[in-house]
C-alpha cells in the first residue's frame, strides 16, 4: 500500500494545461502572452493546481504554434521575455505552482540554426544533426513515408542535393539521436530549464526519436499511396538507452517530473518506460483517446465505439501503471476536440457531460490534467468553412480526406468534429468582447458561447461546471485514498456506467459516472455504509443514477 505521505509532490497535485497563445493576452494583440498567466497564477491556485504545463513558448515560427522550435532559450517575443518567464516561475512557486516545460526534441523548426546550417553542405560540422538520405534513383524520395500531418515525411533540400525527414510539418524537420552531439545539445537545454527552477518537463512526440537502422517502403494505406511514419519509426528498439541517457543526464538528482508523450507505447510495454528501471515518470498513451478517434487518427474515417471500450482503454491504462510508474489522466489536451464532445455516445447537456468527466478525472488513480477551458464545460467551436481553421494538421487533413474521395462538405464536417482549433480557441473569462482574452481581435475566433459560458459568470453559479472541479479538486486534496488509494473498476460490462473504487486501508471511495442520457440502475449494495461525498445533480439515490449525472460516494 502507497501511502499519500510517501508520494511526490507531482502525484499529489493536479496539473493544468496551458495553450499560452489562447489563456490570456495582456498586450491587446491578439495572441495570449506570458504575464496574463502570472495574472490569472490565483484563479489556478483555487483550482488545486500545482504543476502548469505550458506549451512551446520558445522563439519559433509558429507554423505548428510553438511546436516548431526556432530557438530553445529564448521567450517568443509574442509571448513575452526571459524576464516574464522568470516572473513566472517565481510567482508561481510563491503559490506552490510548479512550471512544467514544453520539450520538442524529436524535431525543431527549419529555421532553427542547427537546421539552417545543417542544410547548408553535406560537410559542414551539423552536417548529420538530420536525418538526410539521398533520393531514389528515379528523384523520387527515400521511402514512401507519410508525415504525420499528411503528404511525404520527405522534403527535398536543394543546396545540399538531399532528402530530410520531417515526422510532422515540412517545418519540423527531425533531429538525428545518433549524434551524441544532438543529444547533449538536448540535455544542456533541458538544465538550463531545471536551472531556472521548472517543475519538470512534458516530452514531444518522444517515440519518434529512434530511427531504424534500414529505411524501407511500406504497403500504402491510402489513395496517396504513401505509408504511416509511424508505423515506420515509432518505438523502435534501441529508443529506451537514449532515454535512459537522458533521464540520467536531465532528471536525476532533481526534484522534477518527466512525462513522456508517447503515441505508440502499449500498456504492456510501461513497466520499461515509467517502471522502477524506467526512463519517465508518466507517460501520455492515447488508447482511451483512440476510442472514439481510432488509432490510425484519420478523422474521416469514422470508428464506431461503445462505453466499454473507452472503460476498457481506462482500465488496461490503470491496471498496466497498478504497479509501474504514475498515470497522468487526461480527457483533453491541445491535440483533441473538446471532451464533452468527443467522449459520449449519446446527446445531452455538455454541462453535465462536463461533470461526469470532471467527476472520473478527479477520482482516478493518477494525476489529473485538466486542459484550459475544459473547467467551464463547453463544446466545439462552430466552424463554417475551412478557411476558419489555423492548424496545420486541420488543412492537411482535410486535404487527404479530400483524396480519399469525400466531397468538402463531408471533409469538412470530419475536421469539425476532431479538429485541434476546438481545443485552441480564446480562453473565456468574462462576456465582455472576446470573452476578456483579448483588447484585440484574437487569433482564433472566440466561441460561440462566451456570453454565458466563461469563469466570471461561472465564479457566482454553485452549481457551475468550474465550482464542480472545484469542489472535486477540494474533495480529492482531504481524502487520502482519491490520492494513494488502489483502484478497481466495477460494472466493468455495464455500457451506461463507468464506475470504480479506491481503496486505502479502511478507507474507500466509489465514483459511478452515468455515461447515457437515460436512467440507469446498478446494485445499491457497492455503496453500502458510504455517504455521497459529491453528486453533480443534488441528493442522489443508492443504485439510481440521474440521465448524465457522477457521484462520488465515501
Ligand atoms: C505533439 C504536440 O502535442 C502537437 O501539438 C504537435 O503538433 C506535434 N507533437 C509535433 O510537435
Amino acid at each position: 500500500m502507497t501511502r499519500a505521505q510517501d508520494m511526490a509532490w507531482w502525484q499529489q497535485t493536479i496539473a493544468y494545461e496551458v495553450y499560452p497563445k489562447s489563456f490570456l493576452d495582456t498586450r491587446g494583440q491578439g495572441t495570449g502572452t506570458l504575464a496574463g498567466i502570472t495574472q490569472k497564477l490565483d484563479y489556478l491556485a483555487a483550482l488545486g493546481v500545482g504543476a502548469l504545463w505550458i506549451t512551446p513558448c520558445y522563439k519559433s515560427p509558429m507554423v505548428d504554434n510553438g511546436y516548431d522550435v526556432q530557438d530553445y532559450l529564448q521567450i517568443d517575443p509574442s509571448f513575452g521575455t526571459m524576464a516574464d518567464m522568470d516572473e513566472l516561475i517565481a510567482r508561481g512557486r510563491e503559490r506552490g505552482i510548479r512550471m512544467v516545460m514544453d520539450l520538442v526534441f524529436n524535431h525543431t523548426s527549419n529555421e532553427c540554426a542547427w537546421f539552417v546550417e545543417s542544410r547548408s553542405s553535406r560537410a559542414n560540422p551539423k552536417a548529420d544533426w538530420y536525418i538526410w538520405r539521398d533520393a531514389k534513383p528515379d528523384g523520387s524520395a527515400p521511402t514512401n513515408w507519410r508525415s504525420i500531418f499528411g503528404g511525404s515525411a520527405w522534403e527535398w533540400c536543394e543546396e545540399r542535393g538531399q532528402y530530410y525527414l520531417h515526422t510532422f510539418a515540412k517545418q519540423q524537420p527531425d533531429l538525428n539521436w545518433e549524434n551524441p552531439q544532438v543529444r547533449g545539445a538536448l540535455y544542456d537545454i533541458a538544465n538550463f530549464w531545471v536551472d531556472k527552477g521548472v517543475g519538470g518537463f512534458r516530452i514531444d512526440a518522444i517515440t519518434y526519436i529512434k530511427k531504424p537502422p534500414v529505411f524501407e517502403d511500406g504497403p500504402a494505406d491510402g489513395e496517396d499511396g504513401l505509408y504511416p511514419v509511424h508505423a515506420a519509426t515509432a518505438n523502435r528498439p534501441g529508443i529506451l538507452e537514449f532515454l535512459h541517457e537522458f533521464k540520467r543526464e536531465v532528471r536525476d538528482g532533481h526534484d522534477i517530473f518527466m512525462v513522456g508523450e508517447a503515441n505508440g507505447v502499449a500498456a504492456d510495454e510501461l513497466d520499461q518506460w515509467v517502471g522502477a528501471n524506467g526512463v519517465f515518470d508518466m507517460l501520455f498513451e492515447f488508447s482511451h483517446t483512440h476510442v472514439p478517434m481510432g488509432a490510425e487518427e484519420i478523422w474521416c474515417r469514422p470508428v464506431t465505439w461503445t462505453l466499454t471500450d473507452l472503460k476498457q482503454a481506462l482500465a488496461q491504462s490503470q491496471e498496466a501503471t497498478a504497479h509501474n510508474g504514475w498515470y497522468p489522466a487526461f480527457f483533453e489536451n491541445h491535440d483533441q476536440p473538446r471532451s464533452t464532445v468527443n467522449f459520449f455516445p449519446c446527446d445531452g447537456p455538455l454541462t453535465s457531460k462536463a461533470k461526469v468527466l470532471a467527476a472520473v478525472l478527479l477520482t482516478t488513480r493518477g494525476t489529473p490534467f485538466v486542459y484550459q477551458g475544459q473547467e467551464l464545460g463547453y463544446g466545439n467551436a462552430t466552424w463554417k468553412s475551412i478557411d476558419e481553421f489555423d492548424d496545420v494538421q486541420t488543412h492537411a487533413q482535410y486535404e487527404f480526406a479530400l483524396g480519399e474521395g469525400l466531397d468538402e462538405k463531408a471533409a469538412l464536417a470530419a475536421c469539425v468534429r476532431f479538429s485541434r482549433d476546438n481545443a485552441r480557441t480564446p480562453m473565456q473569462w468574462d462576456d465582455s468582447a472576446y470573452a476578456g482574452f483579448s483588447g484585440a481581435k484574437p487569433w482564433l475566433p472566440v466561441h460561440d458561447d462566451y456570453a454565458s459560458c466563461n469563469v466570471a459568470a461561472q465564479e457566482t453559479d454553485a452549481d457551475s461546471v468550474l465550482a464542480w472541479y472545484r469542489a472535486l479538486a477540494a474533495l480529492r486534496a482531504s481524502r487520502p485514498e482519491l490520492v494513494a488509494g488502489d483502484w478497481s473498476e466495477l460494472l466493468a460490462a455495464d455500457e451506461r456506467v463507468l464506475a470504480f473504487e479506491r481503496a486505502l486501508g479502511d478507507a474507500r471511495a466509489v465514483t459511478l459516472a452515468n455515461f447515457s442520457n437515460e436512467e440507469a440502475t446498478y446494485d445499491a449494495s457497492l455503496v453500502d455504509g458510504l455517504a455521497p461525498l459529491a453528486a453533480s445533480q443534488g441528493a442522489p439515490i443508492a443504485g439510481i443514477l440521474r440521465p448524465l449525472e457522477a457521484v462520488v460516494w465515501g
